[in-house]
């Protein structure tokens, strides 16, 4: 592996990209120095430039010489989550290009926890842009395979199966309050929990962020989304079928390779078919947002408060 961080180095410093693994998905990557490497993030993934990208860091001083306005919240969630599935979204320092932030005056920060990421953020000397290494629109890959899948050429740093296996909560601080962008796989109670209740917390959907557009990691299959009890009518006549009864940390590892192989199988659909009392509780959050944008047709009732 160090010699394969050694190669993916000297691909980054020359203006490239490589996919790299994070505990939630793949990422492709690219320094946040290059501006060539940034465009060919964008054009590797067709990915409109007005989407933008968040910086990933490996240490608490790379997050800070990115952001203006870190504040003790921030210092909070950093000691709790970091490195971990959180990217926090502050106002940017000037250095940080305009292509990464499509020309907003705020920047996504995260700091992974996977190792070969982190080691690869140290020796390069600099942070790193990567959003998920997965055409727009498409699913992100949680393996290795997933990426070559997709992208034969690229150089992949293998780090196994992603832990988390859906992307970071991403959320929004001020000094009177935080929004989730997106939520993910650290909820809005853990959220709570590290600030005074005095702060609010709200989900909202960002303009700005299509991972919020209707449709979103999308499988090449149709996707049928239903509450167990719910019947819903459609026109396949044979469908790829998922049962739900996981706990929320091991769905979210296996979401997405499950899909994956559910839209291999010969069906004309795929059908995920979930608890009641998954709908309104917050530890599912983050996956039924993930099921919702991947969905072509679903239950009405799944309509979680977020
Ligand atoms: O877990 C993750 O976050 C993965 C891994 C690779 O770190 N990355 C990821 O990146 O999911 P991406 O680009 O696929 O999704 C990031 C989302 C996008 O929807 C983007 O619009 C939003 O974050 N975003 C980035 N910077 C933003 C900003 N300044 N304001 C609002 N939204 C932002
Ligand atoms: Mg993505």
């Amino acid at each position: 592996m160090d010699k394969k961080i050694g190669k993916a180095i000297d691909i980054l410093k020359a203006g490239g990209v490589v996919a790299i693994p994070t505990e939630t998905v793949y990422g492709l990557a690219a320094s946040i120095r290059s501006p060539e490497g940034i465009n060919k993030i964008f054009e590797t993934k067709e990915r409109p430039f007005f989407d933008p990208l968040i910086v990933h860091v490996a240490t608490l001083d790379q997050a800070k010489s990115c952001v203006k306005g870190w504040n003790k919240i921030c210092d909070e969630f950093a000691e709790a989550f970091w490195p971990g599935p959180l990217t926090m979204i502050l106002p940017k320092e000037e250095h940080i290009d305009d292509k990464i932030t499509s020309g907003l005056d705020t920047v996504g920060i995260r700091f992974p926890s996977h190792v070969t990421t982190i080691e690869l953020i140290k020796r390069l000397g600099c942070p790193i842009a990567a959003p998920s290494a997965n055409k727009f629109k498409k699913l992100s890959p949680t393996t290795a395979q997933h990426v070559l899948d997709e992208f034969p050429d690229l150089m992949v740093l293998d780090g196994g199966e992603c832990e988390v296996g859906i992307e970071s909560t991403i959320i929004g601080i001020t000094d009177h309050n935080v929004t989730i962008y997106r939520p993910g796989m650290i909820t809005k109670e853990m959220i709570q929990d590290k600030i005074p209740s005095t702060i609010e917390i709200e989900y909202q959907e960002s303009p700005v962020a299509p991972g919020h557009l209707k449709h979103h990691y999308q499988p090449n299959k149709p996707l049928i989304l239903r509450i167990e009890k719910d019947k819903l009518q459609h026109e396949f006549k044979k469908t790829n079928k998922w049962k739900i009864d996981e706990q929320p940390i091991q769905v979210a590892r296996i979401l997405y390779a499950k899909i994956r192989e559910l839209d291999r199988e010969p069906g004309e659909a795929i059908e995920i078919i979930i608890p009641e009392k998954m709908v309104n509780d917050e530890a599912y959050f983050g996956i039924l947002n993930r099921l919702i944008k991947a969905s072509y047709l679903k239950s009405e009732r799944i309509n979680p408060e977020y």
